[in-house]
């Protein structure tokens, strides 16, 4: 990172203008990359060929291949849990697994091979509930890495549900949430996943006790668990103890983490929505992507690109969020997912050594649906003293008949990269206004433009287009750990407060013996709690 701090410091007085650096006329073809049918365009990005071919260079010395390879090939690149990271071989067409992977693919086949089998015996309604129906409805239980790749991919596949059932998903731990779930649906015809890696995550054992409570309550048979309940977890024995039967796990491996997981069996609810067959090439898509990401020279890899531009952004130019914006309305879950597997994978401070590093990390991920976005947060991005980089992201055909709707759609995301870059001088706003009001008024419509952008052209919605979609994200995620020397798949943060909501939970069933030491805030709320009738 010396060279970063290097530029950064050469860089503070910089005051490069993005549109000034489209006197390059080759700039806006050279500067874009196709890969798996997606375009990324990054020649709204404030950097120049130079800078761009430097940061190349010093990702080179910093064995990013060998730091590609050793992920792909197993080594244990998640070094605080000692384990290897791998959710890329699920992606692998099964011969060419066979021979790289040997056992283990075995392994992977049959876990497959269930998983499509339950699909279709579910929506061919072959399996029958424990009173003899159809199922028509199928309820995940499960939350992060548990819940947003299947919450993202179900979204964004819905016009490809192909089979009759209808997935709904729980993830927060919220009453309301679970009774609002219930109210929807039918005991007899409700098939249940709970997916939790561990088995032992607080908000998905209880939203699962609770629904269990239900349907026993409902069908009068704890009978009834055992044949409509499936778990996807690497903890058995509690699968099974909570309940299920055997033959209903599948499995998670660890080399799987959760929250690059939807690949595996984790993948069943939305299997059981857009089927095996779509199930595939969403798989397909992704290993497209994979192969891409592995073969490609740096300056034309995508997922290396995207990093790299990211980590520019972040330590040399010292921007600190990234907004994302997916204009299609089947990518609105989009933002969160990339919340958490962006934040929750590269939000650290310490190096893969665990030392302290003196470097910035993740970008504060936010975002929305493009359109909305405008009507919202935008305007402090066109506005505000502080510049918030994009990605844009659209299809280039709509998904619905109304054909009008996607170009007015497409239309408004090339007109805010646009204006996010070219914003609009004091000078330019005073001639616009033609009445008395010019002086005042001016200044209010002055945009600082000069901001940041990637474009991410899909030609479609589709399940290759979604899988390549988030394999990109995945792997530029991948990257930038790599070159920040974090590890970017544990996730020792959010330990603490697992550990301190059981403490206040005792404190609030007035166990006094409960040893603590929880500031005075923290027990003035909870005597609040204890307070009321
Ligand atoms: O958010 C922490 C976390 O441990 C994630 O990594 C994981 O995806 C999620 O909680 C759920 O965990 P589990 O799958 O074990 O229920």
């Amino acid at each position: 990172m010396d060279f970063l701090n290097k530029i950064a410091k050469e860089q503070s007085q910089r005051n490069q203008c993005i549109m000034e650096l489209f006197d390059d006329s080759e700039r806006a073809s050279d500067f874009s990359v196709c890969a798996a049918n997606l375009l990324l365009d990054y020649s709204k990005q404030n950097i120049n060929r130079g800078e761009l071919t430097d940061l190349m260079t010093w990702a080179k010395k910093s064995h990013l291949t060998s730091k590609i390879n050793s992920m792909f090939s197993g080594d244990k690149v998640n070094n605080t849990e000692k384990r290897s990271v791998l959710h890329t071989i699920l992606r692998v067409p099964t011969e060419i697994r066979n021979e790289m992977f040997g056992g283990l693919s075995l392994e992977i086949h049959n876990a497959e091979k269930q998983m499509a089998l339950i699909v279709e015996n579910v929506s061919e309604g072959k399996y029958k509930s424990f009173t003899g129906k159809t199922y028509t409805d199928v309820l995940a239980i499960g939350i992060g890495g548990s819940y947003y790749g299947v919450k993202v991919a179900l979204s964004a596949l819905s016009q490809y549900n192909s089979t009759n059932l209808k997935v709904h998903l729980l993830a927060n731990v919220d009453g309301r949430a679970v009774a609002n779930k219930l109210e929807k649906l039918d005991a007899e015809t409700t098939l249940v996943v709970v997916i939790s890696k561990t088995f032992t995550t607080q908000e998905t054992l209880l939203n699962a006790e609770t629904v269990k409570d239900w349907m026993t309550g409902e069908l009068r048979s704890i009978e009834a668990i055992t044949q409509q309940w499936f778990a996807v977890s690497s903890n058995v024995e509690k699968a099974l103890a909570f309940g299920l039967k055997k033959d209903n796990i599948l499995p998670m491996w660890d080399w799987v983490g959760g929250r690059f997981s939807i690949w595996s069996a984790v993948g069943l609810p939305l299997a059981l929505a857009i089927g095996n067959d779509n199930f595939s090439l969403f798989k397909e898509g992704a290993y497209e992507m994979d192969k891409h990401f592995q073969q490609a020279d740096f300056d034309q890899n995508m997922p290396v690109l995207l990093a790299i531009l990211g980590i520019w952004n972040r330590n040399v130019l010292n921007y600190s969020s990234l907004a994302v914006l997916p204009y299609e309305h089947s990518l609105r879950i989009f933002p969160a997912y990339l919340q958490q597997i962006d934040m929750e994978s590269n939000g650290k401070s310490v190096s893969n050594e665990g030392k302290k590093i003196s470097w910035s990390t993740a970008p504060i991920v936010f975002g929305q649906e493009g359109t909305n976005g405008q009507h919202a947060f935008m305007q402090l991005m066109h506005q505000s003293k502080d510049i918030t980089p994009a990605d844009f992201i659209v299809a280039l055909r709509g998904n619905s008949k109304y054909k009008e709707h996607h170009k007015v759609l497409l239309a408004n995301c090339i007109a805010q990269s646009e204006a996010l870059m070219k914003g609009k001088s004091l000078e330019q706003a005073k001639a616009e206004i033609v009445s008395d009001e010019k002086f005042s008024l001016a200044a209010h419509k002055e945009m600082k433009g000069n901001t940041p952008s990637n474009t991410i052209l899909l030609e479609s919605i589709s399940p290759e287009s979604v899988g390549a979609l988030m394999a990109l994200y995945e792997h530029k995620i991948f990257v930038q750990g790599a070159l920040w020397q974090i590890n970017s798949f544990d996730q020792w943060g959010v330990e603490l407060g697992k550990k301190l909501s059981s403490q206040v939970l005792s404190l609030m069933d007035n166990n006094t013996e409960t040893e603590n030491d929880m500031s005075a805030s923290s027990l003035n709320l909870i005597k609040a709690y204890t307070q009321i009738d």
